[in-house]
């Protein structure tokens, strides 16, 4: 099967190396989505395990589309909609890019529903209803350069939902940005981790739950389920293969958040529960400057307000100098690694980045510093 990923900007590499190590075949990264082979239980396993990557689409049908007509009667021929949609099943469209006489999502998708419901009522006699929120069946269209390519996506909502995280504090970053960007650490459990600014504990518990194995979808309703080529065996063997994946009672050294706020810094202790990690990822209630970091070297990871979400940017530039400055006093040998999007900040560390990656936090240019604290 052809299939494609979504994913956020700056993460592609690391997106498509997990996809490898997953199984996946023929993994070539573009801007945003990796496109790729896979048979049923890498696909299945993907939905079930892969952490970067928030959405995968199962390509079906590709046809020239130079029009509205066109396209209602290349989707209409497309497949064979008898096999893949009973009229009792409920569906929606997503639409992505643009064709001639198609420069809008919503119309596009009316369209393709139009063309589907229509020959279901020729053919079967009643039509499936839409349903927006929770359809049985999701189809996915894609329009460009006159070519238009009809997916089903494997899930109902975006990946990154995991499930862990009810409670989030001010700004949290998204749960699939943080696992790519703990990725990019290489942080392989032999040394301390500690997020001084940890808000909802979003970065820790990604790094945590990856290291030991946790399947990121275990609890989430699939929508390949409703395929017509859903096969059980082939799924309950990967769910169980999941299952083994996890290790438990392993000896970690100190997973350390940090976080000023008393309702931000219990929310993640609640988040850390949820994900089963409070055995082994701390919350301590105070701000970074107060807070002793473990014996032993470590990474330092964090996400600082930028001002242009929360923090009122005149008084940031001294809590950049104060991380700045407890890096040097406390963490000498450490790792720090930063998500900045705000350039004139990053300055006040008064400290030189070794490597910098460009990714996008959702619509924020940022990028991932990383220093070599002296
Ligand atoms: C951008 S948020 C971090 C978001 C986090 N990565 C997440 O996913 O939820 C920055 C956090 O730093 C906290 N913070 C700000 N100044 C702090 C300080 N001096 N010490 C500890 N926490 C602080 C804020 O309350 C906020 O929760």
């Amino acid at each position: 099967m052809k299939l494609v990923a979504s994913i956020s900007q700056g993460l592609e590499k690391e997106g498509a190396k997990e996809l490898i190590q997953l199984g996946a075949k023929s993994v070539k990264a573009s801007r945003r989505h990796i496109l790729f082979e896979a048979d049923m239980a890498c696909l299945y396993r993907l939905h079930l395990r892969a952490r970067v990557s928030f959405r995968f689409l199962r390509e079906i049908s590709r046809f020239p589309c130079h029009g509205p007509n066109e396209l209602y009667i290349g989707v209409q021929r497309a497949i064979d909609w008898g096999n893949w949609l009973q009229p009792e099943k409920s569906f929606r469209v997503d639409v992505t890019g643009f064709g001639e006489g198609l420069s809008h999502t919503h119309f596009t998708a009316l369209k393709v529903k139009n063309a589907i419901v229509d020959l279901q009522r020729e053919r079967m006699g009643s039509r499936s209803s839409i349903d927006v929120k929770n359809p049985d069946i999701c189809f996915h269209l894609h329009l460009a350069n006159n070519q238009a390519v009809l997916s089903v996506d494997g899930c109902n909502s975006s990946l990154h939902k995991r499930g862990y995280r009810p409670a989030v504090g001010i700004a949290p970053i998204k749960e699939t940005l943080a696992a790519g960007l703990i990725r990019m650490t290489e942080w392989d459990g032999t040394k301390n981790l500690v997020d001084p600014l940890c808000g909802s504990g979003t970065f820790l518990i990604e790094a945590v739950s990856s290291l030991l194995g946790f399947a990121s979808g275990m609890d989430r309703k699939f929508l390949f389920k409703n395929w017509p080529d859903f096969d059980f065996s082939i799924w309950d063997k990967e769910f169980k293969m999941a299952q083994k994946m996890k290790i438990l009672n392993k000896k970690l050294p100190k997973i350390i958040g940090c976080e000023f706020d008393e309702n931000i810094a219990n929310s993640a202790r609640e988040n850390i529960r949820k994900a089963g990690l409070e055995n082994y990822i701390e919350i301590i209630n105070c701000p970074f400057q107060e807070f002793q970091l473990p014996t032993g070297l470590g990474l330092l990871v964090c996400n600082p307000p930028y001002g242009k979400r929360i923090g009122e940017e005149n008084k940031l530039p001294n809590l950049y100098k104060q991380l700045g400055q407890y890096c040097k006093q406390q963490a000498s040998g450490w790792d720090l690694w930063l998500l900045n999007g705000n350039p004139e900040l990053s300055k006040y560390l008064g400290m030189k980045a070794n490597r910098r990656f460009q990714v996008n936090n959702g619509s924020i240019d940022c990028r991932w510093l990383n220093y070599k604290i002296k």
